[in-house]
């Protein structure tokens, strides 16, 4: 039997999976049942009319790139290798101070063991008793009554929307296109002021696409968001061409509209939209939930100047401190452990919010290539070969390489503080998180929005002539 520090036999960012619970891990050695392939928002890239500055590229799912880079394994050759197709078994923990014994018997072809020393298990995970005593704040907090409160809201909230039905609302303005179709924004019909987003998708490119598991869990995911920095969905529908969601309004616009006009924000302004989404993280992450698709596009203004998480169609509930392979985000903002195919969890939501940062911050993302393959290998070759300019503050930049490191394990937010960690950062020094957290703030960027239907914020898009086929398949039963 070999012993083998888990330093050098298994990358650390297995170490989580191992240590926080799970008793066997097995690498995966191929592609997920999830992948499909197909998703693309091309439809407002050519409508909207994208200046050259904040060109996107769509985002893909399950498409595997093939790499060949010095020092990189092709993804391909990843999903091939039958070595890398080993398991795992955690034997024998031995937490406290006393000497403990186990005796295993070694199968063929042999075992390998893999240990952790003291130093590295309490910097990733801490001290056991320190972990057990930790007041974790919830009395100081008021979790009991903030969770109650939210109780309370919800089931109010389901009341609200119990009776309404697809002829209750009227068609106002559309706010977004994509391949999907189209997100509306409605109003009930016998009272214009309650307007909503209403996000249109159409059946028979979502059973083409093979993308039904995605919206399923779009739609659970965002169910379960009860949190001020993700929009609200309150019910779903459904007919027979297709499956809608009857969402929040924003009425601020996308923060990509404002990033455009402004060309980049300040230290300030950029702060404050890293802060709402690091607190939307927080959310999802402590639930399982991975998000995977950060970007401007997807942070959306409400009429307060607040921003707010949306689009969950590449959203994951994996649970805490597992894995998941599925390629997908957008190119720009997809991290290494992606593009390899090594297997990603919460820490490539880190990857994504270094980028946004950056991207807040100039007004492009870091890493950008004239197409999809050239920007994932300019991401392979790391963000210590990226040129900062000066308008990036130093501490800015140290966050985004912190935050922007090829190992998963290694970034900033990874460690046993979690989010914490980031939020302590000296480039947060002095932000209001409870000003945040209560609406206290003033945002820096406050939208005029003059009514309940003033769409005057979003870019405009001519009507949609393209009806879809029905489709009666029968996947959308419990939409
Ligand atoms: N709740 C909402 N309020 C206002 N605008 C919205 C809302 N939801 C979506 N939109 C608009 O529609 C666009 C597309 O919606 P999104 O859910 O991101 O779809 P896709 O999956 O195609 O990217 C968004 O970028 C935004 O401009
Ligand atoms: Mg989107």
């Amino acid at each position: 039997m070999t012993v083998t520090p888990l330093a050098s036999g298994l990358s650390s960012e297995a170490i989580r999976e191992i240590w926080f619970g799970h008793v066997r891990l097995k690498v995966h050695p191929t592609g997920h049942a999830d992948d499909a392939c197909g998703a693309g928002k091309g439809a407002k890239d050519s409508v909207a009319g994208l200046s050259q500055q904040l060109y996107r590229s769509s985002p893909l799912i399950g498409s595997m790139p093939s790499l060949a880079l010095p020092g990189h394994t092709p993804a391909s050759s990843v999903q091939n290798s039958s070595h890398l197709s080993r398991e795992i078994v955690v034997c024998s923990v031995q937490l406290r101070d006393d000497r403990r014994t186990a005796s295993c018997i070694a199968l063929p072809p042999g075992v390998e063991c893999l240990t952790i020393d003291r130093e590295s298990f309490n910097q990733l995970i801490g001290d056991l008793n320190e972990l057990r005593n930790k007041d974790y704040g919830d009395r100081a907090r008021g979790a009991q009554r903030v969770s109650s409160d939210l109780q309370a809201q919800s089931s109010a909230i389901s009341k609200e929307f119990e009776n309404i039905t697809l002829h209750d609302l009227e068609l106002v303005a559309t706010l977004g296109v994509g391949g999907f179709g189209r997100v509306e924004l409605v109003q009930l019909t016998h009272d214009k002021n309650r307007t909503y987003a209403l996000k249109c998708m159409k059946k028979k490119h979502i059973v083409d696409t093979r993308q039904q598991e995605h919206v399923f869990s779009e739609k659970t995911i965002m169910l379960e968001a009860k949190t001020p920095f993700v929009v609200r969905l309150y019910k779903t529908f459904k007919d027979r061409k297709y499956v809608y969601m009857l969402m929040e309004l924003c009425l601020g616009g996308e923060l990509w509209t404002i990033l455009r006009d402004k060309s980049c924000f300040d230290d300030l302004t950029a702060r404050f939209c890293v802060g709402c989404v690091l607190e939307a993280f927080h959310y999802l992450h402590s639930k399982g939930i991975i998000y995977r698709d950060l970007k401007p596009e997807n942070l959306l203004v409400d009429s307060e100047g607040f921003i707010k998480l949306v689009d969950f169609g590449f959203a994951k509930k994996i649970g805490v401190g597992r894995k998941t392979w599925t390629f997908c985000g957008t190119p720009e903002y997809v991290s290494p452990e992606v593009i390899l195919n090594k297997g990603h969890d919460h820490s490539a939501d880190y990857w994504s919010l270094g980028i946004l940062m950056y991207e807040l911050l100039t007004g492009t993302p870091p890493f950008t290539g004239a197409d999809p393959m050239k920007t994932y290998n300019i991401i392979l070759k790391g963000i210590d070969a990226i040129e900062f300019p000066k308008k990036i503050s130093r501490t800015a930049s140290l966050l985004i390489k912190k935050l922007c490191r090829d190992n998963p394990a290694e970034r900033l937010g990874y460690g046993k503080n979690g989010i914490i960690d980031i939020k302590k950062n000296k480039w947060f020094q002095g932000f209001d998180w409870d000003g945040l957290i209560n609406r206290t703030i003033i945002p820096p960027i406050v939208p005029k929005v003059k009514g309940p239907a003033d769409f005057s914020n979003f870019d405009s898009y001519p009507l949609d002539k393209d009806i879809p086929p029905d489709e009666t398949s029968g996947w959308d039963h419990d939409f």
